[in-house]
Order: structure tokens, then sequence, then C-alpha cells
């Protein structure tokens, strides 16, 4: 989402004369878009600080100025504790005040002090961001929900992204066609809580994601559709039987399950079980057999035993995952699992970490090779690394290099998968045939 949000800043700017740059180097402004989700990303933030401080300087003394913003989660959260820690920022704002950010770039050249907006403002930022004008490339990104009402234990997102809310059906589809019009052949629906998303019907009825992905499947030219991050509690019947129903629909899907153990969820407050989990799975699969999955785990949640960690080593076998992203449990200030009892040791944590990646790494490379010898679609999205060659991704979002011309890119072609390695594919492009082009 941080990226979805750059683009918009950045658009949003325009309208003051500036325009992205690729190096922070001589740069009139610079924003710093921020994660805290985790202590190591937020920390991340102070050093780039340093390291930006020293541009900021050298253009001073050149005689120039640059601005420069810290935006996003940490924004958010630590507000006018940046400017004790790093009092040359100039602007700092929080992900629901982007809209503002022209006039506090007036502001912050005009005077001498620092500006702040980190509230929760009563306007809807989306009203006020100018239309997306710059062209994605084939896969676009598009903000359909944010913040979390769900209060996991651990996470700091419903503090610093607030209240859920969802941007309006209209609203969501005149986006998706207008980045097809400049050029996305792929959008990825985001939210914090995507699954939650809700809205209203054309029926003037309320309607969930899966009414919102039908109206989005009927845009021509919008050929793959996905969307991240969703909940187990939020994967209603109608949903899973979108994944049976609508082609464009990719066969892929991020689903957090972050602990094998019903104890450590319950802890958690995630509100469903482990067994609730394997059963959304399974009606998955059920709908979409070829459905592969993708999840989020923390290891080390305050009051985690050695036999909890077993249990998520045990949900891990059970449902095979193509793909996964594991964290150590990193203590948020604020939340409820801070003050937990049970903080799990820092090493035991590591040793959790190595063993549950080991075993997924050992799923994807093994979901990966499965694929050698099958004839898949795949969307072409860049140039490859070397001349001649084109990558692109499959419906499991598998990265596949091909050789073949670059007037391919933005199109979903056959390609026979002639080798699975633990992070990548290669294949060959069939003999082209118009006709065989292919959602
Ligand atoms: N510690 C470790 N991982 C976390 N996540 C969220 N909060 C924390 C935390 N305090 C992970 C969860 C979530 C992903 C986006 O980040 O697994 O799904
Ligand atoms: Fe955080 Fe996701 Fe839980 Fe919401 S549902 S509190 S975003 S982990």
């Amino acid at each position: 989402m941080n990226v979805y949000d750059s683009g918009r800043m950045a658009e949003t700017l325009a309208s003051l004369g500036y325009r992205s740059v690729p190096e922070p180097e001589g740069a009139d402004m610079v924003i710093l878009n921020t994660c805290h989700i985790r202590d190591r990303a937020a920390e991340k933030v102070f050093s780039q600080l340093g390291r930006l401080r020293l541009l900021q300087q050298a253009r001073a003394e050149a005689g120039g100025r640059m601005v420069l913003a810290v935006a996003g989660c940490v924004a958010q959260a630590e507000g006018a504790e940046i400017l004790a820690r790093a009092p040359y920022v100039d602007i700092v704002l929080g992900p629901q005040t982007y809209h503002r950010l022209p006039e506090m770039v007036v502001r912050a050249s005009r005077a001498a002090g620092a500006v702040i907006a980190t509230d929760f403002p009563a306007e809807d930022k989306f009203d006020h961001l100018p239309q997306v004008s710059t062209p994605p490339g084939v896969t676009a990104f598009l903000t359909i929900q944010e913040g979390c009402d769900k209060f996991c234990s651990f996470c700091v997102v419903p503090y610093t992204r607030g209240a859920e809310s969802s941007r309006p059906v209209a609203a969501v589809v005149a986006e998706a066609r207008h980045l097809v019009a400049l050029g996305a052949r792929e959008v990825t629906l985001l939210g914090q809580n995507v699954n939650a998303w809700h809205g209203v019907g054309p029926d003037g009825q309320p309607a969930g994601l899966a009414a919102l992905l039908r109206a989005l499947a009927d845009i021509p030219g919008l050929l793959r559709l996905r969307y991240t991050t969703s909940h187990p509690r939020d994967m209603d019947a109608a949903l899973i039987a979108a994944h049976r129903e609508l082609p464009a629909l990719m066969p892929y899907l991020h689903l957090p399950v972050q602990s094998g153990s019903d104890r450590i969820l319950a802890a958690m407050n995630r509100r469903h079980t482990v067994a609730e989990y394997l059963e959304t799975v399974a009606r998955l699969r059920t709908a979409r057999p070829d459905i592969a999955f993708s999840s989020d785990f923390i290891v080390g949640h305050p009051g985690e035993t050695e036999a909890d960690f077993e249990l998520t080593l045990d949900l891990v076998r059970a449902v095979g995952f193509a793909q996964a992203y594991s964290f150590k449990y990193s203590l948020r200030p604020g939340t409820p699992a801070a003050a937990a009892p049970g903080q799990v040791d820092e090493a035991e944590k590591d040793r959790r970490l190595q063993v549950l990646q080991a075993l997924l790494a050992r799923q994807q490379a093994a979901f990966n090779a499965g694929a050698a010898g099958l004839d898949v679609p795949v969307l072409f999205t860049h140039p490859g690394r070397r001349p001649g060659q084109i990558g692109g991704r499959t419906p499991w979002l598998q990265p596949v290099h091909v050789d073949g011309p670059l007037q391919h890119i933005g199109s979903v072609l056959p390609v026979t998968i002639l080798a699975g390695n633990p992070n990548s594919l290669t294949g060959r492009l069939h003999p082209q045939q118009p006709e065989q082009i292919c959602a």
C-alpha cells in the first residue's frame, strides 16, 4: 500500500510543479514513506533520516533547499516525536492526510518550523486526491479499503491506519477503468483487511468484495484481478464462489494465519481457530481446485511454547503453501501483546523462525518445481535482464522469464515451463497464434 500511496502523493505534488526523480541527491523535496509494522522497519526511518540530513545540508550549502517530509505509519504513530529526534524534518504527515500535502509543502516552504498532520480528518482523502495520471505499467495497485477494526493483539494497524473504511463501488470501478485505459492489464485491490470491504451494490443492497470483483471483472481489457490482504474471518461464501465463477480472479490467495495453535490464535485475538482456517482453505480448493495459498506467520508471540510452535509447523504441512512471509514477534508499544506475560526469548524466536522458514522454503521450491512441464498462461510485464528476454507472472504469481519480443508485454500468452527454480520459473513461448491469447 505504501507503493500505491507514494504514487498518489507524487501526483498530488504535480500541481506545485514537482515531478519524481530517481535519486534523493539534488532533489527539492524528499518524502520518506514509512512502515511501523515491526520495530526494525520503524528504526530504519531514523537511520535513513540521518543519511538524508547530509543531503539536505549539502543542498543548503549550495544555496538551495531540500524539504524533508516523513509520511506513513511511523509519522502517524510517532508524530512530534520524529521532530524531537530529527528536528531538521519539515513535514510529518499520517496516511489519511496525503491530500493536504501541497498545502503543507507551501506552508513549510514559507515559514520556519515544521508542519504536522497526523489527525484522522473527517473528509476522505480519496475525494481530494487527483486522478491517477502516471501510467502504472501492466500491473497496478488500487486501494479499495483502509484501516482495520480487528485489533489483533500484536498489531499497530488499527492505531496507525485507523478504523476500517471502504471506497465506494463507483470510485473503485472508475479508477480501475482509468488504470486499464493507462495500460494496466492486472489490478491488485489493496486493503489492510481487503475482504472486509463493503459497499452498496447497483440494487441498493449491501455488497461485499465478491460483488465488487464481479463489477471489475466486466471491465474490457482488465485480464487479471487479485486482492490482498485478506482476513480468514471475512472469507465469506460469496467471495469463495467468486473464485469459482470469475476467470479473471487469479487462483492465488494471500490468507494470513499467523499461528497454527488455537491457544495462540486466541491470545492474538484472531477470532478463528485452526480448524476454521483449514475449512476455509478446503472450501476455496473445492471452488477453485488450482488455487494456491500464501500466508503470514509470527513466531514467538507472547505465551507461545514449543508445543504451540510445533502446531504451526503442522498447519504448514497440512496446507502446503506456495509462498509465505514469516516474522519474529516484534513488540509494538501500545498494543495489548506488548504488556502480555510470557515474552519469548530473542534467541528462541530466531531458532523458531529458522525452522519455519526452512519448511516454507521447501514448500515454495516444491510448488515451483511442480510447474515444470506445464503449459501456463503468463502475463508479460517487463523486459528481461538479458536482451531478447521478457518477464511476467503465472496466475500463481511466480515470476517467469522466456525468450520473446517486447511487443508481448501487456499480453497473456501460453508458456511451457521448462524449469521451476526456488524463486522463479523459466519457460518457452508457444509458437505464436493470435487466437491463443488467453486470460
Ligand atoms: N510482530 C511481527 N510481525 C507482525 N505483523 C504484524 N504485526 C507484527 C508484529 N508486532 C505481521 C503479521 C501481518 C504482517 C503484515 O505483518 O504477520 O500479517
Ligand atoms: Fe493487524 Fe491484520 Fe489483525 Fe488488522 S487483521 S489488526 S491489520 S494483523
